[in-house]
């Protein structure tokens, strides 16, 4: 599937990377192999994941819920316990990983391969997208939250959960981003290009006001990830 924007460039190949990436991905959750980066990190990490999960949890999702590249699911249990979740990701791979996890939670959701530039064929309650922010272009961030906009019903929730700049964040053998363009490498070797972009809070916040929102919080685990929600007036 095309991505929106810049069919032929980074955009499409980040889809290519996360499917291929699908069997490896929990790895980077997980603190696996090329993801660990010693016990005091490893638990810095965990502990904000931890925080991450329960401040999704308390955000107040209910009613129909779509997660944008939802890729493996790691944050859809959450959703799925809360309201009726679509799952929606660019590439078949990592959706397959998130039936499973699902499944395994003993939750139901329903899954669409779908670009997260696609316009919104329905108005929900509920929409989340993890790791997704910093993958979106500076020059494209008021467009996609006005997208997200469109998909709410009037005092919908958006919530999302992204990455900080930290060293211990990645795997071990990349290096940080160029200019928003990241190399990844998967185990078998191969690298691919990514957009990685570490947005300012306060560009976020901006943002957020201008497509609308209210009731804007952005904030911080301790160390590794932003925080971002706010309700369609
Ligand atoms: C960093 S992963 C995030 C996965 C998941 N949301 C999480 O929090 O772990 C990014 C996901 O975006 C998906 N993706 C990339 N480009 C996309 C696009 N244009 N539309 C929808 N999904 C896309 C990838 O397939 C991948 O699953």
């Amino acid at each position: 599937m095309a991505a929106g924007g810049n069919p032929e460039g980074v955009d499409s190949e980040m889809v290519r990377y996360y499917a291929a990436r699908a069997d490896e991905y929990d790895d980077w959750y997980l603190r696996r192999g090329r993801y660990s980066h010693g016990p005091a990190n490893d638990a810095a990490w965990r502990s904000d994941l931890e925080a991450c999960a329960a401040w999704l949890g308390s955000r107040g999702f209910r009613g129909r819920i779509v997660e944008l590249a939802a890729g493996t699911g790691w944050w859809s249990p959450v959703l799925a316990r809360q309201g009726q979740l679509t799952l929606c990701d660019a590439a078949a791979e990592p959706l397959e990983k998130a039936r499973a996890r699902l499944a395994a939670a003993g939750v139901s959701a329903e899954f669409q391969i779908r670009d997260a530039w696609r316009e919104p064929d329905r108005l929900v309650d509920g929409l989340f997208a993890g790791f997704w922010i910093s993958h979106v272009d500076r020059g494209r961030l008021d467009e996609f939250f006005g997208l997200v906009a469109r998909w709410l019903l009037p005092g919908g929730l958006f919530a999302f959960i992204d990455s900080r700049r930290d060293p211990e964040s990645g795997a071990r053998d990349h290096r940080p981003p160029v200019e928003d363009v990241q190399v990844r490498r998967l185990d078998d070797g191969t690298s691919l290009h990514v957009r990685k972009v570490f947005y300012e809070l306060s560009d976020l916040e901006s943002a957020l006001g201008r497509a609308g929102f209210s009731e804007i919080e952005v904030v911080t685990t301790d160390r590794f990830f932003v925080l971002g929600s706010g309700r369609r007036r």
